[in-house]
């Protein structure tokens, strides 16, 4: 049966760098607790009136087709993950196509917070396992400046904004999304939410009084689930398909915070040294941090390296994939 290979892998992040330097001197903060905490230095943050997480999943989509010598026509699928779209409608999959000229195929948003990306994978690489679609695009994008407290010291130095995007084709020599695993629980939305721009509180005076249009975040409660769920599900996947940790050639996790990673990585019993690790430049930019990671280390990957994927965010949601590339 043919499985979805990852045959391309771009990546965009604005220019604007956010350093832990200008951070204090915004909030009671300092460099020394956010890198110790996170392991975050910087973020690159997008300015510029207008501009949303299409602007940069557009951009990643463009260098994307022009990398894998791909036109826009040839395009029969586009998924965009991501927490911040442009609008509460059209979705942003819809306006990415319109910016990179992708006309008339189905496009659609997956929201899963930052597993979103792992989740959109899981969901394009079936239509690419059926033969229905021979070309598929899966981005992450978020602009997560738009809904982050920048007088919160506990949210604002964790966040960054940027994009990803991989292409999918068919491949029937044992390459490609060889397994994959995506869940959920409703019990995390106390600890990890934006609660006000949805249906349930629609923009009020109120609202945004409140602050209840900003991230909020239970660090503490969100880092012990985070830790668990990752850990347990990667060695799920890689109990399924008998890998063990000599097998990995590459730890892809979703860079919310680096002592999560280290954790996650201890118990599937893989060494640092063959984690992709990039929340030092770019802390967490949600359903972009996994195709960010993939973009920044293609140069050491190998073809037949097996990759683990694992994500933790909002929901709960967490997900995994098992990748040969
Ligand atoms: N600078 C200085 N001090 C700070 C800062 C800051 N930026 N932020 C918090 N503190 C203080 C707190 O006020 C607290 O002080 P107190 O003890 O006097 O109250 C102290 O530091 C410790 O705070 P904690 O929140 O307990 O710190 P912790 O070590 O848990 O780190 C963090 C916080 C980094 C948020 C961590 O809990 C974490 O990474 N959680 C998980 C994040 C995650 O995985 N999210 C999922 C993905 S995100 C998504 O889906 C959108």
């Amino acid at each position: 049966q043919a499985k979805a290979a990852i045959t391309g892998v771009h990546g965009y992040v604005p220019d604007y760098i956010l350093t832990n330097a200008e951070l204090e001197e915004m909030v009671d903060t300092n460099d020394e607790w956010i890198v110790s905490r996170t392991g975050i230095k910087e973020r690159h943050i997008l300015k510029g009136e207008g501009m949303g997480s299409s602007h940069m999943g557009a951009e990643a989509v463009k260098g994307l087709l022009a990398k894998t010598n791909t036109t826009p026509d040839e395009i029969d699928l586009l998924i965009c993950a991501t927490t911040t779209p442009d609008f509460v409608f059209p979705c942003t999959a819809n306006l990415i196509c319109d910016m990179v000229g992708i006309r008339n195929i189905g496009s659609f948003d997956i929201q899963a917070a930052c597993s979103g990306f792992v989740y959109a994978l899981t969901v394009g690489s079936q239509f690419i396992e059926t033969g229905k679609y021979k070309k598929v695009v899966i981005v992450g994008a978020d602009k997560m400046s738009a809904i982050v407290d920048y007088t919160d010291r506990k949210t604002c130095v964790l966040f960054g904004d940027g994009a990803g995007a991989v292409l999918l084709e068919a491949d029937t020599e044992g390459y490609g999304v060889l397994d994959s695993i995506i869940r959920s629980d409703g019990v995390g939305q106390p600890y990890l939410h934006q609660k006000a721009g949805g249906s349930r509180f629609p923009p009020t005076h109120e609202t945004i009084d409140k602050r209840w249009h900003y991230v909020y975040q239970d660090g503490p409660q969100v880092f012990k689930f985070a830790v668990k769920n990752m850990a347990d599900l990667s060695a799920e996947i890689m109990q399924r398909n008998q890998l063990s940790g000599s097998d990995v050639a590459w730890l892809v996790p979703h860079q919310a915070n680096k002592r999560i990673i280290e954790a996650t990585a201890n118990r599937m019993g893989v060494g640092m040294d063959k984690v992709m690790l990039n929340i030092q430049k770019y802390g967490n930019t949600t359903a972009a941090t996994i195709p960010l990671c993939l973009w920044d280390y293609e140069s050491q990957l190998h073809k037949g390296d097996n990759l683990i994927l694992a994500a933790f965010g909002g929901g709960f949601t967490w997900a995994t994939a098992y990748v040969k590339w």
